[in-house]
């Protein structure tokens, strides 16, 4: 289990750092063995920030981050190895997570170098193909070959079996089906349904409404670093409490049709106020489902 305990960041900006921009205010979430949680809300809302924090590739500047009970907010460097066993992440573009100079396998032999060094050549090598083939992918077409001659697909099925490579519990998604082609995106969405059934949990960070409505069963609407609405899936989907929510909802067709009558327009939101200000509690609006005030 992966909690967020009132999660806070503060980025320093402008002329050596004098200013800050408070990037997560205030955020608390959890996601359970088996579970997808998706986090969503437009760009600037704050989701990649709470995944980098997770992945502890940035501070938590105020609250805690605990994994199976444990706080790992500040892990020293000795302890990060032992956390990226259990935690993993995959991102956007997953042309970027590899060197193109050396072939893309080798993201499997970096995992060996760093957790498995005393693993032999031919173990390691039965194990990469076992977990290839758990993302669906034939170590024949992939081993060997360069980035340049893998798909965007093929590249990212590939992330996704190095983190399986170290029985992770815990993946954080950051968008990482927004540039496969169609036809590999039900690939991917298809596979992390797969690996939730066997236990993993997934923090899901997209912009893309239908996404997080096809793969998770609990959902986090984020606005300007905090959250505005939050719960079961399929109850927050039906029924947004918050006007940035139904804002947000009524612009994807599919989900629009309950809410065609009672649109909301974008003025009627608070305009982006002191980002430092304490976000308005989350109120139960029904059972597995809340909705911050005001
Ligand atoms: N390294 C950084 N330094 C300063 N500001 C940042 C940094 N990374 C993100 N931000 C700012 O934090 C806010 C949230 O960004 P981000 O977490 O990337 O949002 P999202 O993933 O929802 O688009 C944005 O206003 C962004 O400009
Ligand atoms: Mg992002």
């Amino acid at each position: 289990m992966l909690q967020l305990e009132n999660v806070w960041k503060s980025y320093r900006v402008g002329a050596l750092g004098s200013k800050h921009l408070t990037a997560v205010r205030d955020v608390s979430l959890q996601v359970a063995p088996g579970e997808v949680l998706s986090v969503v809300g437009e760009s600037g809302s704050g989701k990649t920030t709470i995944g980098k924090m997770v992945l502890q590739l940035t501070s938590v500047t105020r609250g805690r981050i605990l994994l199976g009970g444990e706080d790992v907010t500040a892990r020293r460097h000795a302890e990060r190895k032992e956390y990226y066993r259990r935690v993993q992440g995959v991102f956007q573009d997953p042309f970027s997570s590899y060197n193109p100079i050396f072939k893309a396998d080798r993201v499997f032999e970096t995992v060996r170098e760093s957790f498995r060094p005393g693993t032999g050549a031919a173990q390691w090598r039965a194990r990469v193909e076992e977990v290839l083939h758990s993302v669906r992918l034939d170590p024949a077409s992939v081993l060997g070959k360069y980035p340049h001659q893998l798909s965007g697909g093929q590249l990212q099925r590939m992330l996704i079996a190095r983190a399986l490579l170290l029985d992770i519990e815990v993946l954080v998604a950051d968008e990482i089906i927004s540039m496969l082609d169609a036809s590999t995106r039900i690939d991917v969405l298809n596979l992390l349904g797969e690996l939730k059934e066997r236990g993993l949990g997934v923090l899901f960070i997209t912009h893309d409404l239908s996404l997080a409505n096809y793969i998770s069963e609990r959902v986090v609407i984020m606005r300007h670093g905090a959250v505005v609405e939050t719960g079961a899936t399929a109850k927050v989907f039906t029924d947004p409490q918050h006007p940035y929510s139904r804002n947000l909802l009524s612009s994807v067709p599919q989900l629009h049709r309950k809410w065609s009558d009672d649109p909301v327009e974008p003025e009627d939101l608070e305009p982006d106020g002191d980002r430092d200000t304490p976000p308005p509690p989350l109120r139960e609006h029904a059972e597995q489902h809340w909705v911050a005030a005001g």
